[in-house]
């Protein structure tokens, strides 16, 4: 009898990915689907659409009936005040919590955080993101759960990191951090492996898990410039954008989102994280509880996303 899992956030650049696996992998995925986006969910036999959203109780209750295990992708990664990421991030959680503890058998939970919850303080976001671990640990009483925080992801349909990949490949790179900041990355097919261990692993310990690839100790900007000179076999010049320009623009741009309403991605909280000089992950903890181990370097990530190092390829 085939396994049956409960995803949310299956339509996004995360849920999109992690589904596809799921559904290789032989699970029955039931999917939270928005109305508006329905049409990005592939129809594929194993993949139950199941319309509501996190705001719907009734939905949620749908999404986890009989299901073993609930993976929590959804989220809100842009907007510019405290309750356009607190009605997702924080009360999402709360009430997919609550209508899992409702269940019997209880799923076991995951839930995908963010390394910024490490930094609640940097931004509206992280902050989010940490109410929304507090309230999972405070309210899962004795149902197995996990949050993940992996540092930045990227990969096909990452809409976030690749375009500044795609500068740096046709010789630009805008440094948005400061000298000597650090970031692990990790490839979003290890983020899937690393789901997929957690549900073969059967019992984990209930907590916290950073994640980040291959490079232990992240790297610098000049690190990641130099990875994709090397891939595209060209110089790259470096175009420092001060912190100064950055907080003008973004300003700019969470005035003029709150005027015409709508979620902007470069806003003073997300300059304070890209300026952030410690952004490293470590996986030790999940390695020791699951067994998992990422796959990919920066190079090997960017190699199957961008299809760069082979001849004639290249985006
Ligand atoms: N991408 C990264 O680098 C990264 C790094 C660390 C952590 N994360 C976390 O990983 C998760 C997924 O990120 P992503 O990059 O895949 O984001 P994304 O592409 O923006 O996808 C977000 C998903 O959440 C869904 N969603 C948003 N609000 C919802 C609501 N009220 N009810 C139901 N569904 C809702 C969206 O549905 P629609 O399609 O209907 O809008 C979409 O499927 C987020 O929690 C994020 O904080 C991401």
């Amino acid at each position: 009898m085939s396994r049956t899992i409960a995803v949310t956030g299956a339509t996004g650049f995360i849920g999109t990915m992690l589904t596809k696996h799921l559904v290789t992998a032989g699970w029955h995925v039931k999917a939270l689907t928005r109305p508006h986006s329905a049409h990005r969910l592939p129809a594929s036999a194993g993949l139950e659409p199941v319309s509501g959203s996190l705001q719907d109780s009734a939905s949620l209750d749908c999404l986890l009936q009989g299901a073993d295990a609930v993976v929590h992708c959804a989220g809100a990664v842009r907007g510019v005040t405290a309750a356009d990421f607190n009605a997702v991030n924080v009360e999402g959680v709360k009430q997919l919590v609550r209508v899992a503890l409702a269940q019997s058998p209880r799923p076991r939970f995951l839930s995908l955080s963010s390394l910024a919850a490490r930094a609640p303080q940097l931004s509206h976001y992280a902050s989010s993101k940490h109410l929304g671990e507090e309230a999972l640990a405070g309210m899962a009483g004795d149902m197995e759960w996990v949050a993940f925080r992996p540092p930045a992801v990227y990969g096909p349909g990452d809409r976030e990191m690749l375009p500044l990949f795609q500068w740096m490949g046709r010789g630009i790179a805008p440094v948005l951090g400061e000298t000597g900041a650090r970031v692990s990355l990790l490839y979003v097919e290890d983020l899937c492996a690393a789901v997929l261990r957690w549900l073969d692993a059967g019992q984990c310990r209930s907590g916290i898990y950073e994640l980040n690839d291959t490079r232990a100790g992240g790297y610098s900007w000049d690190e990641i410039i130099a990875v994709v000179s090397a891939l595209r076999d060209r110089r790259i010049i470096r175009v420092p954008l001060p912190a100064a320009l950055l907080r003008s623009l973004a300003a700019m741009n969470a005035t003029t989102a709150r005027l015409i309403g709508y979620a902007p991605m470069l806003t003073p909280g997300k300059v304070r994280e890209l300026r952030h000089p410690d952004w490293v992950a470590d996986n030790t903890a999940l390695t020791a509880a699951i067994g998992w181990q990422p796959g990919f370097s920066l190079q090997e990530g960017l190699q199957r996303t961008m299809g760069w190092g082979g001849p004639g390829r290249g985006a």
